[in-house]
């Protein structure tokens, strides 16, 4: 009986241990046979035999069991420890995500807006016509439509043009005054170095009640927007047209990379394009049932401004996901 007690206690594993449990408790196990035994046996001589084997059985398995639970919690912690993660390691090879420099751009525009009290502002990318094009004074077969060349599902909805519509929803459903960004992507069919069919637009509209909007007031913000983001520009605005404003401006910065003297990227101009903008067309605010009213509107493309801001010549590399271009942006 001792002897099996330590031949348990010295078992060095659970396959050690199985063999001892079967050489016990198996068909031809010791303890088995002498159950086997009782048969052969009469009265008193049963009896003691009967209680002896009971209480070995019982003490012998449950030291059985106490080893085989010792050896699976054994196995358990190897494993444990074999499988931890130490989550205060650091290594070479550990390296940080990075935002995508349209996502930086982006976020410091929003943040200047932001700062001067404009809501930001989320609509569809599904559009109907009425708020891409309609409502914006741009009826059907209007010439201006071919500056955006568009997607159309065959149910005659498209892809917004502009963040534009935005702003046409903003206004149907809020009274004025209104103050709002509205950032998102946009869709044209357009693909070469400098256009893809997928960009992201910042576009901003202004209302007032009464006839308090003014030029002025768009200008003294663009310039002071542009500023924040290119820091000491020069800004000039120049004439131009789009159906949902008027009068209009193509607004222009001094060339971040030669100060105005003129060089590659501004084709020898001086100047930088970065801005569309105007006084919102009274025909606008019909459309959305706005009266005695005056605002401003402004729109941008973000890849241009990352393209500046960061130096990244080709516009199609912002959506090509290549890590070399990408890791630059790590923090
Ligand atoms: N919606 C114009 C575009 O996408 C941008 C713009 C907005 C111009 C507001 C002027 C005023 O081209």
């Amino acid at each position: 009986m001792k002897d099996i007690e330590n031949s348990i206690k010295n078992s060095k594993n659970l396959s050690e241990l199985e063999e001892i449990r079967v050489n016990l408790f198996g068909k031809k196990g010791i303890i088995t046979q002498g159950f086997a035994k009782l048969k052969e046996l009469d009265g008193e001589e049963k009896k003691t035999f009967a209680a002896n084997l009971n209480a070995q059985r019982d003490s012998l398995s449950e030291l059985l069991n106490l080893k085989k639970l010792e050896f699976e919690q054994e196995e358990l912690n190897v494993k444990m420890k074999k499988e931890a993660y130490d989550i205060t390691l650091f290594n070479e090879l550990s390296s940080s995500g990075a935002l995508h420099p349209i996502t930086i751009t982006m976020n410091k525009i929003i943040d200047y807006f932001v700062s001067q009290n404009f809501s930001v502002e989320e609509g569809p990318l599904i559009e109907d016509d009425f708020h891409n094009f309609e409502a914006l004074n741009l009826p059907k077969y209007h010439p201006a439509r071919d500056m955006q060349d568009t997607f159309y599902f065959d149910n005659g909805s498209l892809l917004r043009t502009h963040t534009s519509p935005v702003q046409i929803r903003t206004m149907q459903n809020q009274k004025p005054p209104i103050r709002m960004i509205a950032p998102g992507s946009v869709f044209r069919r357009d693909l070469d170095l400098t256009h893809t069919p997928m960009f992201h637009q910042v576009e901003g509209l202004v209302v007032e009640n009464g006839n308090s909007v003014s030029f002025a007031n768009l200008k003294y913000m663009l310039e002071d927007f542009l500023i924040h983001m290119f820091g000491d520009v020069k800004v000039r605005f120049r004439p131009s047209f789009f159906p949902f404003t008027e009068p209009s401006t193509e607004v222009d910065i001094s060339c971040i990379f030669c100060g105005g003297k003129g060089c590659r990227v501004c084709s020898n101009s001086g100047w930088l394009e970065v801005l569309g903008s105007g006084i919102v067309d009274p025909n606008v605010f019909e459309f959305v049932g706005y009266k005695d009213v005056s605002g401003y509107a402004f729109g941008l493309g973000v890849e241009r401004f990352a393209m500046l801001l960061h130096q990244v010549p080709d516009l199609r590399s912002m959506f090509e996901g290549d890590l070399r271009l990408l890791e630059q942006f790590r923090w």
